[in-house]
């Protein structure tokens, strides 16, 4: 979008989250234009970016774009992703603080959730990246001859659809899937996946022989996974169904069902309960964590777990042309 503005005569600044400073950056009046561009998570928009928006400065007429990025893949043919309520909501918040809302638009990228698939393959990369470059520049160059380029009412009436699973994850989702990473024996300490990750999730722990350690804050957005100089970051699937047991049976079932016994029942649900089945969630799957990143630090054990591990086995992927050195400015 930058090279078509560039090539249009069109001033535009393009950055990072993470390097941003709306207050001073972004202008106010019909003659700018704010466009957000960012991955879908669960059929949303991830925490962090909701959390940037809701903090955009408002601005009274100043036009604004969504572009919700997606999982592409191509098996023989070309299969889209989907941004369920990713565009929408985060169009919603810039109308709500006053932009103009000109353009919502999905756009298929490689798809990068490698702790869920092998990283895709360099052919498949290249053609799935040169086709959104091509359709991105089309639209846009739309977008800036004036044109109005929302995505239509199927895009919207799916993300609706999609809303109880889009909450699901930003409640659950996220705060399990952060959970499931660890450095297997290759990691050598370097510290470069906590000093790049985008929500200064991880923490190094261990003395002379220091390892990551994920946080809640974790959004797993793969940077750690793509970048890991020496492919020793894993997500365990083990760890996955050791986690699904712990956070629902046996101790929460019984114990929601023995607390369901004194706990007042509501009009609107037995919410009291829900509240409580959440901490306990939360809560399990931290002390979980805790002791899986205790126990791995056992060689032995983490052999185990990371041999056990799909992503051992799988390919790494992260966007081409991106290098380490362009998230510096982060804090650094
Ligand atoms: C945790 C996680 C959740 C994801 N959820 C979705 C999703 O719901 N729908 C979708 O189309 N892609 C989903 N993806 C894929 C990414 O959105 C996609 O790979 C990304 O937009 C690639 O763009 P980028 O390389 O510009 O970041 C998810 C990826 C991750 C890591």
């Amino acid at each position: 979008m930058g090279e078509e503005a560039a090539s249009q005569g069109t001033a535009s600044l393009v950055r990072s989250v993470e390097q941003a400073k709306p207050d001073t950056e972004i202008g106010e009046g019909p003659g700018h234009l704010l466009g957000l561009a960012f991955p879908t998570h669960g059929f949303t928009a991830p925490w962090r970016v909701i959390h940037f928006a809701l903090k955009l400065p408002r601005r009274r007429g100043t036009h604004a774009f969504v572009t919700p990025t997606r999982a592409g893949i191509r098996i023989v043919w070309f299969i889209p992703g989907l941004e369920g309520t990713a565009g929408y909501l985060i169009g919603l918040i810039l109308l709500l603080k006053g932009y103009c809302l000109r353009g919502v638009q999905g756009i298929d990228m490689p798809s990068n959730w490698m702790s869920l698939h092998w990283g895709l393959h360099p052919t498949n990369v290249s053609a799935i990246i040169e086709r959104a470059r091509v359709k991105t520049a089309a639209w846009f160059k739309g977008l800036l001859a004036g044109r109005r380029r929302l995505g239509g009412i199927i895009p919207l009436l799916l993300g609706i659809a999609l809303i109880p699973v889009s909450l699901g994850y930003l409640l659950y989702g996220r705060f399990f899937l952060a959970k499931i990473f660890f450095a297997s024996e290759k990691c050598d300490g370097c510290g470069l996946c906590a000093k790049n990750c985008p929500t200064r999730s991880l923490r190094m722990e261990g003395g002379r022989n220091p390892r990551p350690y994920w946080s809640f804050s974790c959004e797993s957005c793969m940077r750690c996974m793509g970048f890991c100089p020496r492919q020793a970051v894993e997500a365990s699937q083990p760890l996955v169904v050791l986690l699904s047991f712990l956070a629902s049976v046996p101790v929460g079932y019984y114990l929601l069902q023995w607390l369901n016994r004194f706990l007042p029942q509501s009009a609107v649900g037995n919410w009291p309960l829900k509240v409580i089945n959440y901490g306990y969630f939360l809560l399990s799957v931290y002390a979980a964590y805790r002791l899986f990143n205790w126990l791995i630090r056992v060689p032995l054990l983490n052999r185990l777990f990371t041999y056990t591990t799909l992503t051992h086995y799988y390919r790494r992927y992260h966007e081409p042309k991106t290098r380490l050195k362009d998230f510096k400015g982060n804090g650094e």
